[in-house]
């Protein structure tokens, strides 16, 4: 081996094991920290970031950086080595674009108003938060400026969370995608099948939830010797290794469909964090490749598996038996369909399969807008509304309800959402290739076995990394890039069955 190359992929080690110890205290804050230990918890991770940033901008890492690339680009490194040169020869080049001043001045804002923006959320008032989201979109287009952009700067923002994908490409799949449901929903608006979501209403005992989330995600293949499932106020996953990579959920006594699918999708993003190859820790090849991809094994986790009847065929028997109070008279059927019931709401976290890209695409192009400078932050909430009206045919009654929701745009995470209905369409593409290699998948999960579709997903996606890039590796895995199709047919088929169309 190259020792050039040995001595950075040992500074990349390093790194990752200061980003796991960060990793492993943020995990604690939001799932056993006492409250007075927030004061010193903030000290710890502000000292570590110093650290880690020292690191990342030393002479050292960056001389052996240059040279592993003058080694990669010399042919004399193997192909993967070679990956790992570019992605984070990639990384770095970003960062080195961006001054301190303006690092520092983004921190500064975001941080004020992620505060500001809880305040605005409570008191259901845009006009609060406007001054610094105005703020925060001035600061993202200049970073779009400082780090450069072909066609839209809004380009260079997406590039964070979804590299290598641009805004052309996820305006042409998000187009098709928004074709296919507005039409399809009205459809299911119309429809006089009887799909009722009060069918699983009832009250299930929070210790007994636990017992059966837990059985459920151990079930699908989460190996619980390499992992936690914890209560958080918000449910999340966190990696520090493909050894320890933890999940949490929180439990609603008057609700049990919303903890068991929270477990399964933040299984999903487990599996996937425990399929990176261990040997490669600290590099991109033990990375996740983008978040669409991420979020494509939650979603397909989350619904192409825990909605299906085949799923519930195994489950339901089991999850009637310890809620006989709530179960006893409900049919699977009937069971089935009202976990599936679409129905237009305001808020995406809590939107079904059909109306979720939706929410994403009405924020997709809102900050796509904002971010090209088409519309400005004071329009926003009438923008928002009037969309809401459109594509769900719903009077926003508060900005709570509306603009407001999200915390992305406060942290300055512009260009995240469409990542999420990217998600989608990759596990739609993803579990439809898995399909065809496994024709007895559906008998499989009614017989409790997910077996072989975690094998396909580890053998296709898990193992590679970053070694590819995302498009590249869908390419590869389902023999054609993404597109909408896939998810078009399975909700399709899905719900044509649930609502009779
Ligand atoms: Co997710």
């Amino acid at each position: 081996m190259n020792t050039t190359f040995s001595e950075f992929q040992q500074k990349l080690v390093d790194i990752a094991q200061l980003k796991s110890a960060m990793a492993a205290l943020n995990w604690d804050k939001d799932v056993f920290m006492p409250p007075k230990g927030s004061g010193p918890r903030a000290a710890m991770l502000s000292y570590l970031a110093g650290e880690l940033h020292e690191k990342v901008v030393s002479r050292e890492f960056l001389d052996l950086l240059r040279e592993s690339k003058a080694a990669a680009d010399s042919g004399a490194l193997s192909e993967g080595e070679s990956a790992i040169v570019r992605e984070v020869w990639r990384d770095v080049s970003r960062e080195e674009k961006l001054p301190v001043e303006f690092v520092k001045e983004l921190a500064q804002v975001t941080s004020e108003a992620y505060l500001v923006w809880v305040d605005a959320r409570q008191k259901k008032e845009f006009t609060l938060f406007a001054p610094y989201l105005k703020k925060i979109v001035a600061l993202k287009r200049r970073e779009a400026d400082l780090v450069g952009f072909k066609q839209s700067p809004y380009d260079a923002l997406i590039d964070t969370f979804e590299p290598y994908a641009t805004t052309e490409e996820i305006a042409a799949v998000l187009g098709d995608l928004r074709n296919f449901l507005t039409p399809f929903l009205a459809k299911i608006r119309n429809s006089k099948a009887n799909v009722r979501r009060e069918a699983i209403a009832g009250d299930f005992d929070v210790e007994k939830q636990k017992v059966f989330c837990a059985l459920v995600a151990k079930k699908i293949g989460y190996d619980f010797d390499a992992g936690r499932l914890d209560v958080s106020a918000h449910p999340f996953s966190t990696s520090f290794h493909p050894q320890d990579s933890r999940i949490t959920t929180r439990y609603n006594p008057k609700e049990i469909i919303e903890s068991i699918s929270g477990v399964v999708h933040e299984t999903g993003h487990a599996l996937y964090e425990q399929g990176l190859p261990a040997k490669q820790f600290g590099t991109p090849l033990a990375e996740a490749v983008s978040h669409g991809i991420h979020e494509s094994q939650s979603r397909l986790w989350e619904n192409l598996v825990g909605r299906s009847s085949a799923f519930w065929t195994y489950f339901y028997p089991l999850l009637r038996n310890e809620f006989p109070a709530a179960f006893g008279n409900v049919s699977l059927e009937t069971f089935y369909r009202a976990i599936n019931a679409v129905e237009p709401s305001f808020i995406r976290v809590e939107a079904d399969e059909v109306t979720y890209n939706l929410h994403v695409i009405l924020r997709f192009e809102i900050e796509r807008a904002m971010i090209e400078g088409d519309i400005a932050v004071d329009e926003l909430p009438r923008i928002w509304n009037s969309k809401m009206k459109e594509f769900l045919m719903l009077d926003v009654p508060d900005d709570s309800l509306g603009v407001l929701q999200d915390v992305h745009w406060s942290f300055g995470g512009i260009g995240y959402f469409p990542t999420y209905s990217l998600g989608n369409l990759y596990s739609a593409q993803f579990f439809a290739t898995a399909r065809r290699a496994i024709p007895a998948l559906d008998e499989e999960m009614a017989r409790g076995e997910f077996g072989s579709l975690l094998k396909w997903l580890r053998e296709n996606i898990h193992v590679h990394g970053k070694f590819y890039s995302a498009q590249d590796l869908a390419k590869r895995a389902t023999g054609e890039k993404l597109n909408s199709k896939y998810f078009s047919e399975y909700i399709t088929r899905k719900y044509s069955e649930i609502y009779e169309l």
